[in-house]
Order: C-alpha cells, then structure tokens, then sequence
C-alpha cells in the first residue's frame, strides 16, 4: 500500500498533510509513505524530517505514480487528478460546493476522492474533525492579526501616565472559531461580547466570560439543524438583527466575523453603513471572506481601510499558524485514514457503507456518488 503526500500548491497555503509523526504510524499501518519534496517546508517539517520518520521524498510526480492513497490539504489541480491511478483514493478537505468541475474530473479519472470537510460531526468522528480542528486556529490566529493591525492594547493598563481602556472585541457567530477568538481575546485583557443565531451558544458564551448579544425569537428556537449547524434565517429576523447589530458595532475596537451556513454563501452581518459607524483605528477581521464574506466591505487577501476603519480579508487563515494546523490535520487525516486500513492484510479495506465514510465520499467507480453533487 503506497501512500502518497502531495505538495499543495494552491496560493497562500503553507500546510501540509503528514507530519513526521503520522508518517511514521502510517508505516506501522503497513504503508509505505512518499512525500513530495519540499511538501512541508513551509510548516517547518523539513524533508530530512520525514526522511527520517522512514518516508521517501521524491519529485511529486513520483509520488502519485501508483499511488493507492493520496493525501493532501486543498483540492489539486485537474492535471494532478490525472496523476492518479484507478481506484485510488483521494482524501483532502476538497471543497465540492466551490470546485463542481474537480468533483467531475475525479469521478471520469476513477478515483474515490473523499472531502474531510464532509465527515459527520458524530462522536466516533471527533478525533477526524478537520473544520474544528481548523477553525480553532483560526479563530486564535484572527485575534492576533487583528491586534497587530491595532494602534491600541486590549489590556486595561493603570499606569503613572493614565490609564489605558480595555478595548472592546465582539465576535460573530460563536461556532469553533469564534469561541476560541473569545477566549484569546479575554486572555489577551479585553472586553468581550458576541452574538449568534443559535441560542445554545449564549451559555458557551458567558462560560468564557463574555457577554451575549441576540435577537431571540420563536424562529431561533428552530435555527440549529440537527447537525448543529445554523440555518439560513428569514428576512424579517435578519432586519432585527442587523438593527441589534447595528448599535452594538458602533461601540467596538474590533469585530471578528465567522459566521458561516454549510454549503451555502456567508451570511451578510456587517453593512456598509456599520462600517462607517465604527470609530476610527478600529479593526475587522473577516474569517468568511472566502464564502463570500460577512462584511460587505472586505476585500479577499486585503486589508481594506474605509473611513480609518481596517478591514482584514485574509484567506485561508489556518495556514498563517501552518505549524499547528498542520499537525493538527495530519493527525486528523491519520485517525480517518486509520479504519479504512486492514491490519492482517496491511492493505486497504473499505466499508462504503460506514456512516463517515459514506458521508464524506464523493466519487467511486467512475461516478459520482454522494447525493449534495450528483
Ligand atoms: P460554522 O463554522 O458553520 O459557523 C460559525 C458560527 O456562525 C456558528 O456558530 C453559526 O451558528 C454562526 N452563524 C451562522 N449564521 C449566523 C448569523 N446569521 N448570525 C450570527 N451567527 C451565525 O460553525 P462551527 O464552528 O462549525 O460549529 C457548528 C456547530 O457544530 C456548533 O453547534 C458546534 O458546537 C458544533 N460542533 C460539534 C462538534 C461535535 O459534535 N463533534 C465539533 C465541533 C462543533
């Protein structure tokens, strides 16, 4: 069983799919890794450290030659796809709603590619759960990048010169990534409110020492979807939010955005017109810039200015903290891989119908097999 790890080679990505550690128990599974040269420089797992977990580092092309498993962070391109064997498999977090012609071109190549992006968030699935895994660094990092563009502290600071406010940081939607921007902004000194269309958040919220802010309603009793994720609400909620919104935004020092609907465009949370209430100096940060955004105003791979007002439109945030987050996802991509691994035969031995695997496969035998793309 060859197991191949890919170079991502998309734009702003620095993480990488094996570490040295996953590689090595990959090879106690029975494997024999290859790893495309130079494909974790960039999370500082050099190839000298892979070769001596025991993988080989090769030319990328030689990795995919014949490989039975790839794996890697992002989609590839189609001329990798047609790099792949039959029937290999490939796993990633492979974004299907955005790359429709990718998910065509693995079913005509004939490989099995499988989306983390897609596994449930069951109980038995937690340790493969790549969004949170993700998103938990993401949701630290965007703090820091936000006080690094701030002209302020957050601290409140009672020093012989005066005395320094705390600043003021609201978070929207108090998913993963938002409630770990909740704890770093507390631990950093400031003071921290945020909202979400879920009530269940309000007591993860205050658990952390921040205050709630929500339209409640009769529709918000409805708005978490078995899964426990958040609906798309209706037009008339989204009006009383946008007027809640709209008084507390004016108040802040910095707004952190990660709301998100599966599968859909971000919800708009952020207008204009609230930008320009803000005070001068004070600091969006925009996680969902790449489903759309929540701030009308940000700008992909930017830092906007609008009336002094900075806008922080970074893609791909978990690849600015790569080190991490690529241990993280290795380990992920590891405890996924795992199952799909006969012991006795040290090959590969898949039951398609698992309720993880079943959720998370796109492709199989040349087409395409999960109902969301078909
Ligand atoms: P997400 O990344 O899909 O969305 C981020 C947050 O934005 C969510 O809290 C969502 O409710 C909120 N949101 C969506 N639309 C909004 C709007 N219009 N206004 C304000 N907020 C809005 O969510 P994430 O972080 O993936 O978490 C989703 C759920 O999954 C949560 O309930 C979380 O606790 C749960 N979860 C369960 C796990 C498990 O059981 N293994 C693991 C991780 C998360």
């Amino acid at each position: 069983m060859k197991i191949a790890i890919a170079k991502d080679k998309l734009a702003a990505e620095k993480r990488v799919a094996a570490s040295p550690e996953t590689v090595k128990k990959m090879i106690a599974l029975g494997a024999e890794v290859f790893v495309a040269a130079g494909a974790g420089t960039a999370s500082s797992m050099t190839d000298d450290m892979y070769r001596a977990a025991g993988a080989k580092v090769v030319a990328e092309d030689e990795a995919y030659k014949d490989a039975d498993v790839v794996l890697r962070v992002r989609h590839p391109s189609v001329e990798d796809v047609k790099k792949m064997k039959k029937g290999a498999l490939l796993i990633g977090i492979l974004s299907p709603y955005q790359e429709k012609e990718l998910v065509k071109a693995y079913a005509a190549q004939g490989i099995a590619a499988m989306a983390m992006e897609l596994v449930p968030r069951i109980t038995r699935a937690q340790s493969m759960d790549v969004l949170s895994s993700q998103a938990n660094l993401a949701g630290y990092r965007s703090v820091l990048e936000a006080a690094n563009e701030f002209g302020r502290g957050f601290p409140l600071m009672m020093t012989a010169a005066g005395t320094v406010p705390p600043a003021k940081v609201f978070i929207m939607g108090a998913g993963v990534a938002g409630l770990q921007a909740i704890a770093t902004a507390r631990r950093l000194g400031a003071q921290v409110s945020a909202t979400d269309v879920r009530p269940a958040s309000r007591e993860q919220v205050e658990s952390l020492g921040a205050t709630f802010v929500m339209v409640e309603s009769e529709e918000t009793k409805a708005a978490e979807t078995a899964g426990g994720y958040a609906r798309e609400m209706s037009e008339d909620y989204k009006q009383k939010q946008a007027a809640l919104i709209a008084e507390t935004i004016k108040k802040q020092d910095i707004v952190i955005t990660t709301a998100l609907i599966p599968g859909k465009k971000a919800p708009l949370l952020v207008t204009d017109e609230m930008v320009k209430s803000m005070k001068t100096g004070s600091v969006i940060v925009d996680l969902a810039v790449e489903q759309g955004g929540n701030c009308a105003l940000s700008k992909i791979g930017e830092v906007a200015e609008v009336n002094g007002v900075k806008i922080i439109g970074y893609p791909n945030m978990p690849s600015r903290i790569a080190v991490d987050a690529s241990s993280l996802y290795a380990r992920n991509l590891l405890s996924f891989l795992t199952p799909l691994i006969d012991k006795e035969s040290k090959s590969l031995k898949i039951n398609w119908e698992d309720e993880i695997v079943k959720a998370s496969t796109l492709t199989r035998d040349g087409t395409v097999v999960h109902p969301n793309f078909v």
